[in-house]
């Protein structure tokens, strides 16, 4: 890039300066200085140079400025404290949060109610899933949104999320809203206008007059839905077929189009000056289309995400942009701006999204349960691609959305040089298939017990609690609650920014009766998308139900949580590394400032001998672990390496 701005640029660096008040002018021209040149690079690169181009990169020039102006004090505050401390969100204190709306406090006031337990519960970043104004009848849990900018009046109104956005600022929480880019819902007005034949709104989606395109590209494609939605194109009378990557009534936007682009980036700006303090940008891996490609993670996609970034950057620098790209984590590097290799040497590094999902970890996870072995953890983590500074995972065990398997092809193969396993085995374990399994999922658009897609439910149901409460078995209660601690105690002890699944906190299980609800019956993911227990998290909370399953859990993730605010080797940047263990069982991980975690994936008791380089080192249990599990006895007070660790526990230790 040239170090002087070209003619053109110089005349849209006017352009957007001189229509931001004085007041703020120096300061938003500075960023625009910083980012803006290579915005109008990259918008370029994208869409050529063509007169309605330029006429659309004025139009969202002028936008940004406008909200740029508008941005309100109290969030340009915001940005200025963030740009002291970049890596804000990867303090160690930062816990995620992630939940709908309606199932956790009924409305955006019923959530706003609900801020001072979140509060009490360490929490400082709160997902919640689609609350803008979604499709009537199905629409995907809110992923098929018909207007961006106004709430969906089944949760309240604008002032309700004003006032929400307000609550949790004050409270140090962060609100995170999902920014739907791939797709609109088929009742969305620039639907229903390309619906009427207009060419404008037309040319938003990706519309085939016949099958002849639609066969070409389907050749490479996959799916997502393949049982419930197959196939990536649906027939719309009077129009033709439109791309429809998830369900018929999300309709894909056409990106390639830069009236697109302007139109959701000024979407995001108008939210940002809500108060949304990052969005999760959904479905990011499929915004370009490439006929003979599975249409997945193509450069483009990554130039208009950074692109989207340069746009928050130069208008509300304070604002996050977590890549939803489900995908291997080899695969995101260029979700970071990284190339694709992980180099860093290209000057768009760190100017990409701040954070992604690690769905490989969360994932393996499960796996390393069912199979018993620490180590294909200790592999993921050996392969966890290093990130820029100022970036980090944002990693989990459950959310919304099934376990998908296939991100671990390579690993359940046998790439990572640790023995291969079998992912359709795994699936079955998890839908409770054998006299071994204690779970309670249910496979997920699997057709057959070979094929594998992914799996619902609850951590829970899946870790084997719904099964020994049916059961009324209190020792196999004990073990499957000493499995769900034993999972969470690795997500909160791994780098990254950890979000807990609403209702995990107090081990809530299925929501079984959604498959007599005749509006989420065909949709199998709503199993595990219960509505909150109060009582009982109210109760956990209070401490007055210590000697239960909800207590027991609720208590062991309060003090991991408590642990980890005071502990700057679990900050969500500090270093990660697996130890090797010869026990497959047992993975172990070292962070930052002699912090070693270690943990036990098999039902068995495990010898956990002190690694060479370790041998002279005296630890600090930092758990206390008596109360995180009933295993053992406490095996040597408080500065000895354990010589053995009962059936799935942990220690979080700490040199002394
Ligand atoms: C994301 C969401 C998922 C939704 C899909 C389509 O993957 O997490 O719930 O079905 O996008 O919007």
């Amino acid at each position: 890039m040239s170090a002087r701005p070209s003619n053109d640029d110089a005349r849209l660096r006017e352009r957007f300066a001189s229509a931001v008040s004085s007041a703020v002018r120096a300061d938003t021209r500075a960023r625009w200085d910083a980012r803006g040149p290579r915005l109008v690079d990259t918008f370029r690169m994208l869409y050529g140079d063509a007169p309605g181009v330029d006429a659309a990169l004025q139009r969202m020039v002028d936008g940004m400025a406008a909200c740029a102006d508008a941005r309100p004090g109290a969030l340009r505050a915001l940005d200025a404290a963030r740009k002291r401390d970049p890596a804000w969100f990867l303090g160690q204190d930062m816990i995620g949060y992630t939940t709908y709306v309606d199932r956790f406090g009924g409305t955006l006031s019923g959530v706003a109610a609900r801020v001072p337990y979140l509060r009490a519960l360490g929490v400082r970043y709160l997902h919640l899933l689609p609350f803008l104004h979604a499709r009537d009848g199905d629409n995907d849990g809110g992923f098929a949104v018909r207007d961006y900018d106004a709430v969906d009046p089944a949760l309240g109104d604008d002032a309700d999320l004003d006032t929400l956005t307000a609550r949790l600022r004050d409270a140090g929480i962060s609100l995170c809203a999902d920014l739907v880019l791939n797709h609109t819902a088929d009742d969305h007005r620039w639907a229903q206008a390309a619906r009427r034949g207009d060419p404008r709104y037309r040319a938003f989606y990706h519309v085939f007059p016949d099958r002849d395109l639609p066969d070409a590209y389907e050749r490479t494609l996959g799916q997502v839905f393949p049982q419930t939605a197959p196939g990536n194109f649906t027939h719309v009378d009077g129009l033709g077929w439109v791309w429809t990557t998830f369900y018929g009534y999300q309709w894909d936007l056409d990106w390639s189009n830069p009236e697109v682009f302007v139109e959701m980036a000024l979407t995001m700006l108008r939210l940002v000056n809500r108060g949304i303090e990052a969005f999760r940008l959904d479905s990011t891996a499929y915004l370009w289309k490439r006929l003979g490609t599975d249409c997945m993670n193509q450069p483009e996609a990554h130039a208009i995400l950074q692109a989207l970034r340069a746009v928050s950057d130069i208008v509300a620098p304070g604002v996050l942009l977590k890549a939803e790209a489900i995908v291997p984590a080899r695969e995101l590097p260029p979700y970071f701006g990284l190339r694709a290799d992980g180099a860093a040497d290209t000057d768009s590094a760190g100017r990409e999204c701040h954070l992604a999902y690690h769905s490989t970890l969360m994932a393996a996870l499960w796996v390393a349960l069912a199979e018993q072995r620490g180590d294909l953890l200790a592999g993921v983590i050996a392969q966890t691609p290093a990130l820029p500074a100022a970036s980090g995972w944002l990693t989990y065990l459950r959310c919304h959305d099934d376990i998908g398997w296939n991100v671990l092809r390579e690993e359940a193969a046998g790439g990572d040089g640790r023995a291969p396993f079998d992912l359709a085995r795994v699936a079955r374990f998890f839908a409770g298939d054998g006299d071994e399994s204690y779970a309670r999922g249910r496979s997920f658009q699997s057709a057959g017990s070979e094929h594998v897609h992914g799996t619902n439910g609850m951590a829970a149901a899946l870790a084997g609690i719904d099964d020994a409460i049916a059961h009324g078995d209190a020792a196999a209660l004990r073990a499957a609650e000493r499995r769900l601690i034993l999972l969470y105690g690795i997500v909160l002890a791994c780098a990254g920014l950890p979000a807990l699944y609403m209702g995990d906190e107090i081990a809530l299980g299925n929501d079984e009766a959604y498959a007599r609800d005749p509006a989420r019956a065909g949709e199998g993911r709503w199993l595990h998308r219960p509505a909150m227990d109060w009582a009982l998290a109210d109760a956990v909370a209070t401490r007055t139900h210590d000697d239960t399953t909800a207590g027991r859990v609720g208590a062991a993730l309060r003090r991991m949580i408590a642990v980890r605010r005071i502990t700057r080797g679990l900050r969500g940047d500090a270093p990660m590394r697996a130890l090797r263990f010869d026990d497959p069982a047992l993975l172990g991980i070292e962070r930052g400032d002699g912090v070693i975690a270690l943990f036990n994936l098999a039902g068995r008791e495990v010898a956990v001998p002190v690694p060479p380089s370790l041998a002279d080192a005296r630890w600090r249990d930092m758990l206390d672990d008596g109360r995180l599990d009933d295993g053992m006895p406490d095996d040597g007070g408080d500065s000895a390496w354990p010589t053995a660790l009962a059936p799935h526990a942990l220690r979080w230790l700490q040199r002394a």
